[in-house]
């Protein structure tokens, strides 16, 4: 607004007034417009953006009175502030001015210092309160955009362009009357700093479009150094300063024409938003830089979450590869029973946090191993009733080395249940069906397909078809009732991916 006239709208039936006023105020800082009409006079305000209102307590079709209020009433122009005419001598029109909810008087006969004092008055509390408006939008914005992020927010699924776009949804507007958005946002990438990979975002008939747009930001910005950030913004006027005349240039060459634009830069991120309407301010440079710092810090978080969970696994792996030593070689047996697993708990529906924990945790399964003596694991012949007895021991001895950590109930179910049976004939608590959480019952089949398919001290590994015959039609020693029916249905119908992972995973 700093360079714009204010512009006052006056409506009086006396054309005297009328003129009185239209002199006092016609000067570089306002422009008048005036009517003796309130019909007009509302015509007026849909069609032009009025600052301040005078009315006149008569005018042709109406009085000043019910205008004033109407106005006040109004939920798009009750934020223009209403001046009354009244007569310096009357008091009850002073007072029912501001019963009817005017803003403020203007007394008859004109003082012109008062009358300019006044306007002016008014005309920096107008400022003001689009200020506050203007921030009030701003701070929903980032609400909106910030509730939407962490709503969203999942670390391990994290795509920054999608968070990019949904943050270009939120900022720019949808609808041309909005004053408080941009018309446009330009975006660029890039890993070193050059080579700017940049896309053009506008709202086309309610939808977001996206075009990608040959702007290299390090040929019309000084880019902060790697780590720091810039924010600025630049109305009309600046765009007359040599420096920032080729950027107006390089935009007018993809048809984007500029009338102000606030900007982000970075050495690997910057934003451009373009074409508020109104002059843009350090405000609005200041919600920029909150909007895209939140989600480089979104894109931190997902970054060192994805880094500790990969931690997570793996020492997982450390500790499962640290318990086959005492084992034949199994190769990429703990691998590929995640693959299974993680298959299975898919087509079972279960959410994404357990498909993830079961795919690394279920590689602990046999970790209770480490106790039982190599040449028991290792041995050619079949083991006699007392090895048996000690071998069996492994669920319970792997359940004791996980512990009780909340985040490893996982992987402590699988080690104490996955020689559990659906039909109760498993070990070491012989549970029953339902008894044996899901877990154990998932990475129960996943164990017995791999186990069948990879060469023991004592037989070779049998083949895709035989292992997928023993576990649906059973021999004898491994039998179909063992098995969750809805887990071996899934098996069934799926087995060509087990042998797929099989084959693929193999060494
Ligand atoms: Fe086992
Ligand atoms: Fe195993």
């Amino acid at each position: 607004m700093t360079n714009t006239k204010y512009r006052i709208l006056i409506i009086s039936d006396k054309s005297a007034n009328i003129h009185s006023l239209t002199s006092l105020l016609s000067h570089e800082k306002f422009q008048v417009i005036n009517t003796d009409k309130a019909i007009e006079a509302m015509e007026i305000l849909k069609k032009r953006n009025i600052d301040i209102i005078i009315v006149d307590i008569t005018i042709r079709d109406s009085d000043g009175y019910t205008f004033c209020k109407t106005i006040k009433e109004h939920p798009k122009y009750k934020k223009i502030p209403v001046l009354m005419l009244v007569n310096l001598t009357s008091p009850e029109e002073r007072i029912k001015s501001f019963t009817m909810k005017a803003d403020g008087v203007i007394f008859k006969p004109f003082n012109e210092k008062e009358v300019n004092a006044i306007i002016e008055n008014f005309a920096e509390i107008k400022r003001n309160n689009e200020l506050l408006y203007s921030n009030m939008e701003n701070i929903g914005t980032i609400i909106e955009h910030t509730e939407q992020a962490i709503e969203k927010f999942n670390p391990f699924q994290f795509d920054f362009y999608k968070h990019i776009d949904n943050l270009i949804s939120h900022l720019v507007r949808h609808i041309s009357e909005v004053e408080d958005k941009p018309a446009m946002a330009i975006v660029g990438f890039s890993d070193t700093g050059k080579n700017w990979e940049s896309y053009h975002y506008k709202y086309v008939f309610g939808e977001l479009n996206r075009y990608k747009l040959n702007f290299d930001f390090s040929s019309f910005f000084e880019l902060p150094k790697e780590g720091e950030t810039a924010k600025f913004f630049l109305n009309r006027v600046d765009f007359e300063k040599d420096e920032y005349r080729k950027i107006e240039e390089k935009l007018n060459s993809f048809r984007i024409l500029v009338r102000n634009m606030v900007g982000f830069l970075s050495h690997h991120l910057c934003l451009l938003a373009l074409n508020y309407n109104r002059q843009v301010n350090e405000y609005d440079a200041k919600l920029l830089n909150i909007l895209v710092n939140q989600c480089l810090f979104f894109r931190t978080i997902a970054k060192q979450t994805q880094r500790l969970e990969e931690t997570s696994s793996y020492a997982i792996y450390c500790l499962a590869r640290a318990s086959e030593a005492n084992d034949e070689d199994p190769k990429k047996h703990i691998f590929r029973i995640g693959e299974y697993s993680a298959f299975i708990a898919k087509k079972l529906g279960l959410d994404e946090k357990f498909i993830r924990r079961i795919k690394t945790q279920s590689a602990l399964h046999d970790v209770g191993k480490i106790y039982i003596p190599s040449h028991i694991l290792k041995k050619q012949t079949p083991l006699t009733e007392e090895e048996w007895n000690i071998v069996k021991k492994h669920p319970i001895y792997g359940g004791q080395i996980i512990g009780n950590h909340p985040l490893f109930s996982i992987a402590k179910n699988i080690a104490l249940t996955h020689h559990e049976r659906w039909d109760g004939t498993g070990y070491p608590k012989g549970l029953l069906k339902e008894e044996i959480p899901i877990e154990g019952r998932i990475v129960a089949l996943a164990d017995v397909y791999d186990t069948l398919r990879i060469d023991r001290p004592y037989r070779k590994g049998f083949d895709h078809k035989s292992a997928v015959e023993i576990i649906t039609k059973g021999d004898g020693r491994t039998m179909p009732s063992h098995f969750d029916p809805k887990i071996l249905d899934i098996f069934r119908k799926n087995e060509h991916y087990f042998e797929e992972i099989f084959d693929k995973m193999k060494n």
